[in-house]
Parts: structure tokens; sequence; C-alpha cells
């Protein structure tokens, strides 16, 4: 991920001129030193080492990006913020609860800024659609069908990583890829109040290395599906599996109203299909909007309609948020409430599929209150 942020970072100044700062690429860390030179070589990192330390606590550093393995983002983090530093934490916050809740405290007394990095909330149609949501044309939010499924743990042949260990990554698929959807459900229809799960591992252990006879047990997911129901009374499905045939990057959603209906998918990230119930019948249909600089996000990249954006401009976005953020004291987001709200469904949504019943969320609201 390194290559999303480094890209975004360096891009930031350019497309939001002139409103953004320059971000200086001062120092990159990885446990790995060669990761770390060859990050700084690629990227154009002025300095690069293997302690965190030497980012979260130097003087001449006035933002910490955190894009380690999840049980690393709470201590990095929360030192990062003690040093007066803003931080961009890659999602989900947390691998745990506890951890989740002390980031957050932590972000409350700092007074800084802290952004959660859901790149797919900022995207240009998901604004579009919480803007037709929020003006009223689909009337009332009645149901929420989403997913997020992909097929790049889909082999067996995969080596084990520390996604697969509950341990460190704090959940499967549901918590890597199914956050994304689940704050985009909560970003659209709002907060869920309780949900039912079940999930499944479709493959028991992991090679250690490529082509290797020696394997490791998986203690995570490769599927959870879940039913939910929002605080607003809203009716919804969340389901995510990183091992989905077929399935690419295939993040998508049905939105149904009394008065209208939306659909997405990240796999044609550049259309949102909207459905108008006051449409005369003989011509009613999903219509098809394509992204345009008319759209919330997109007016800073490119010049003809349709031309199309991607993943790398998102990143561009969440940084673009940071930036502004900082330098106009706007409140940051997503933000690592949105961050905290999300581990709460996930960590819900892991006991929910343990157990036959419903799982209540019980958002933390900090140390402080
Ligand atoms: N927003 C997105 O679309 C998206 C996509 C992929 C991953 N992610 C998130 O980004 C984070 C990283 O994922 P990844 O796929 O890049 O992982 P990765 O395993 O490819 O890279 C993680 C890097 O962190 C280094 N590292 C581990 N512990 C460290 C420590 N204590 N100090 C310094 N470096 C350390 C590792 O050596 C490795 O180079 C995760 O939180 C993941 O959930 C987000």
């Amino acid at each position: 991920m390194a290559k999303a942020h480094s890209l975004a970072l360096r891009a930031i100044t350019g497309f939001d001129w002139p409103a953004a700062p320059r971000f200086e690429l001062r120092r990159v860390v990885d446990l790995d030193g060669r990761a770390a030179e060859a990050a700084a070589a690629r990227w154009g990192w002025q300095a690069h080492g293997t302690d965190w330390r030497a980012v979260t606590q130097a003087d001449d550093i006035d933002v910490v990006d955190i894009i380690t393995p999840n049980d690393t983002h709470a201590a990095i983090a929360i030192d990062a913020l003690k040093h007066g530093k803003h931080v961009l934490c890659e999602k989900p916050m947390s691998n745990a609860l506890e951890s989740g809740r002390a980031m957050y405290d932590a972000a409350q007394a700092s007074g800084r800024q802290g952004v959660v990095n859901f790149v797919y909330r900022v995207w240009p149609a998901i604004e579009q659609a919480k803007r037709l949501i929020a003006e009223g044309a689909l009337g009332e939010v009645r149901l929420f069908d989403g997913h997020f499924f992909q097929d790049y743990a889909l082999d067996p042949a995969m080596p084990f990583q520390w996604r697969h260990r509950r341990a460190v990554s704090g959940g499967g698929a549901f918590g890597d890829i199914g956050a994304h959807i689940a704050d985009i459900a909560r970003y659209l229809v709002g907060d869920v109040s309780r949900v039912a799960a079940r999930a499944r591992r479709f493959n028991q252990r992991r090679p250690v290395a490529p082509g290797s006879s020696e394997s490791v047990a998986v203690d995570v997911d490769d599927a959870t599906m879940t039913v939910v129901e929002f605080a607003s009374g809203a009716l919804g499905t969340i389901h995510a599996s990183w091992a989905a045939t077929g399935h690419k990057t295939d993040l998508g959603f049905t939105v149904i109203g009394s008065r209208g209906a939306l659909r997405f998918t990240w796999e044609r990230s550049n259309e949102l299909h909207f459905f108008d119930q006051d449409d005369p019948v003989d011509r009613g249909g999903f219509r098809n909007i394509v992204l345009s600089g008319h759209h919330p996000g997109a007016e800073h990249f490119w010049f003809a309609p349709g031309q199309g954006m991607g993943y790398g401009e998102a990143f561009v976005l969440v940084v673009r948020r940071l930036a502004r953020a900082i330098l106009n004291g706007e409140p940051a987001s997503p933000s690592f409430e949105d961050g905290l709200r999300c581990l709460e469904f996930v960590q819900a949504a892991n006991q929910a599929s343990e157990s036959d019943g419903w799982v209540e969320l019980t958002p933390y609201r900090g140390a402080a209150r």
C-alpha cells in the first residue's frame, strides 16, 4: 500500500492546486530495511529506516501515515498523536476493540487530525449516492444490500501471511474488505444497531512460502454473510469474501427507498445507476450516471466527462481531505470515530457468526464521557 499512498502524497499538490500543501516525503520506515530503501528510491522519500519511532517522534515531521499490519496501528498512532502529529491510518483501524478505543481517545485528547483510509467511501459515485439520499431522491431508505467480493485469496497455494492470523489482523475477509462496504453502509444509511452472521473458512491451512509443502493453520474467515438492522429501521445485508470466484474488485451495493433506488459496483466504478419512481412508466428504468467533474471530488481531475478515474485517484481524495482538515480545521472524514464504528461492527459480526442470535452494537463514546 506504500505505492498508493506515496503516489497520492506526491500528486495532491498538483491536483488540488493552489489550496493543497506540498507534502515533503521525509522518512519511510519498514521492519524490512530493504523494503524501506526500495520505497525511498522508487518514490523519492528523503530518508529510510527500520524503526517507526524515528517517524512518530521526529521534530521535523508533522504527519504520520500508517500502512503496516493491523496489530501495529494502535501503538504507532497513539505515539504519533502524543508527539503532536496528525495521523492517516489504514483500515481496519486496529485488530481489536480495546486498542481501537485507545486510538480514538488519543485522537480526541490530542487535538490533532486522525483520518482512517476508507478509500472507497470518498469516491465521487459514493458521494453522489450520499447526495441523492440526503436530497430525498430515494424517499425513505428501506433496504441496503452490499457486498465486497474479491478473488485474490481464492488460490489455496497463496502463502500464509499476517491477514490469516486473527490475533494480528482482527479477522479475515470481513475485517479486511468487509470493513469497506460496512463503512459505506453506515455512511449511506446510518448506524447499524444489530447484526446476525455466518462465516465460512474454505482454506484451513496455507503454505509457509510459495511452493512449500510445510503449512500453517488459518484461523480467520474466507467469507462472512450478515443480516443487519440499522438504527433508522432500514434492513440490510453486508457480505464479504476474498475467495469469491470470478469477482475481482466487486465492491457493490443496492439501496432501495420508497421513491427511488441506487446501484453501484466498483468493477464499473465510473458509473452510478439511479432509478426514480417518478419517471413516466413507459420510459422508467435505472439511468446510468457517468462520473464527471459535476460529481463531488471528481472536479479535481480530468476535463472531459467520462474520461474516468481509478483507485489511485481515490487515495488522492483521502489525502486531500487530510490536508483540508489540517489546514482549515475542518472535521476529518473518514475519521477515527468512523474507524471505531466500523471496527465495532466487524467485531460484532465476528461474534454473531459464532452464535445463533443477534449481537447488539454498543458504540464507545470515549473515556472522557
Ligand atoms: N485501503 C485499502 O484499499 C487497503 C488495501 C490493502 C491494504 N490495506 C491496509 O494497509 C495495511 C497494510 O497492508 P499491506 O497489504 O500493504 O501489507 P503488507 O504486508 O504488504 O505490507 C506491510 C509492511 O509493513 C511492514 N511492517 C510490519 N510491521 C512493521 C512495524 N512494526 N514497523 C514497520 N514496518 C512494519 C512489513 O515489513 C511490510 O513491508 C493493512 O492495515 C491493510 O488492511 C488497505
